[in-house]
């Protein structure tokens, strides 16, 4: 199987033992606290479960700034993006050993136990050069860049141990996976070649045709859907109408036993490109050999032209940096003429007018009005799940 990212095994920092686990709960409840924001919670969540492998903790601001402007740390761990925990709390010290808490859950139970190597501030220079860097952009519309801005100026770093997954265990139990398990569940179908779907939304009948084609393409014996279950900006679709829908899809659609529906516990960062070499690295941690890029992966708004998240792993990925490779996919959609979802890289004779083209928008106002999107769009079975999703929301 492939390696993970950085070491020959995955050292996930979710303490599995479990009387060490309920130790180290108890120490946790006697220790100073530091109420993480969202992003930081989600980072710990990651690193848990060997998405973010092989990291050991948060980064200092030497590394951030590093992965930022180079994707290596300091000593030349290649990594794409800073996982950090940027806080407004001004009074952890240095050297002290500190309960982290979820922002996430109510009453705020430990999340983690951290070891503070450092606390440092970080200057407005600093957050700008980083956004400019991460997300390409300092605009502060951007929601991506309104998060990163708004957590903080102190930077809090060192060695975690996880305690527990927050509320993507408990509102998830069916599809939330840690790498480890996904990894453990790849070696029990006794697949080889895995290819991976990353999704923050429904899949219409273009992502359905995008895993099929990689798939046949690639000869694989399996795809991994692998959807965020994390906070996304507002008007996106709830991470559990999205399962059902996705769920349903690969129940009608799909041969048993070829895809695994499943999904991580991570705030969307819309950092583009970026976020598509983050979502590489931990597909790799996931056991995958290939990951799904597609039209404007991991976007918002105008920010990317719709491939540099593809031309990203051939013009900023160190050869060699990561094994897991991509599968670029152009922009996909119905062909009227052959009857069938296209790449349209695949049909030069095409015009605009031969393909079923529907902006997010239009699928949304469709939806909202409880009229079916046409069936070369969207399964029927699948915009049911959504139409009714949208009935709930008062038009
Ligand atoms: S993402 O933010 O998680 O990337 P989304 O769930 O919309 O968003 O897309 C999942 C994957 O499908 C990404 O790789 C994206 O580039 C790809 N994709 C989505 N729609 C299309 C399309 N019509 N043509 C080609 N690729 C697409």
């Amino acid at each position: 199987m492939i390696k993970p990212h950085g070491s020959n095994e995955l050292n996930p920092l979710f303490v599995y033992d479990s009387a060490k686990r309920e130790a180290l709960q108890a120490e946790a409840e006697k220790l100073p606290s530091l109420l993480l924001n969202s992003a930081a919670a989600a980072n710990a969540v990651m690193l848990g479960g060997g998405y973010f492998n092989p990291l050991t903790g948060y980064m200092n601001l030497a590394d951030s700034l590093s992965v930022a402007d180079k994707m290596h740390t300091v000593d030349g761990l290649f990594f794409p993006v800073p996982i950090v925990n940027i806080t407004s709390e001004t009074g952890v010290k240095a050297g002290s050993r500190i309960a982290l808490r979820d922002p996430n859950v109510k009453g705020h139970p430990v999340l983690a136990v951290m070891d503070v190597d450092a606390v440092e501030d970080v200057s407005e220079d600093q957050i700008a050069f980083m956004s400019e860097k991460i997300f390409r952009t300092t605009d502060p519309e951007h929601p991506g860049v309104a998060t990163f801005n708004s957590l903080g100026r102190t930077m809090v770093s060192g060695p975690i141990q996880v305690l527990n997954f927050s509320y993507f265990q408990t509102d998830f139990p069916d599809t939330f996976r840690t790498a480890v398990e996904i990894r453990n569940e790849i070696a029990e179908h006794g697949w080889e070649k895995v290819v991976a779907f990353q999704t923050r939304n429904p899949m219409h009948r273009a992502h359905e045709e995008l895993c099929r084609m990689a798939m046949e393409q690639l000869d694989a014996d399996g795809v991994l859907i692998h959807m965020l279950l994390g906070k996304l900006k507002p008007g996106d679709i709830p991470a559990d109408v999205r399962d059902a829908s996705i769920r349903k899809m690969v129940e009608l659609y799909f041969p048993p036993n070829t895809v695994m529906v499943t999904g991580y516990g991570f705030d969307m960062l819309y950092a583009g490109p970026r976020e598509a070499v983050l979502h590489a690295v931990f597909r790799q941690n996931c056991g995958c050999t290939h990951l799904i890029v597609g039209r404007d992966h991991a976007g918002v708004g105008d920010y990317y032209g719709g491939f540099d998240a593809q031309t990203i792993f051939d013009e900023e990925v160190p050869k060699g940096a990561l094994e897991l490779q991509i599968f670029g996919a152009d922009h996909t959609a119905y062909s009227k003429k052959l009857n069938k979802v296209v790449m349209m890289r695949d049909v030069p004779d095409h015009t605009k007018d031969d393909f079923v083209l529907l902006s997010g928008t239009a699928v949304r106002e469709m939806l909202g009005k409880g009229i079916a999107p046409p069936p070369e769009f969207s399964r029927p079975e699948v915009a049911k799940i959504l139409s009714d999703y949208y009935q709930t929301l008062d038009n």
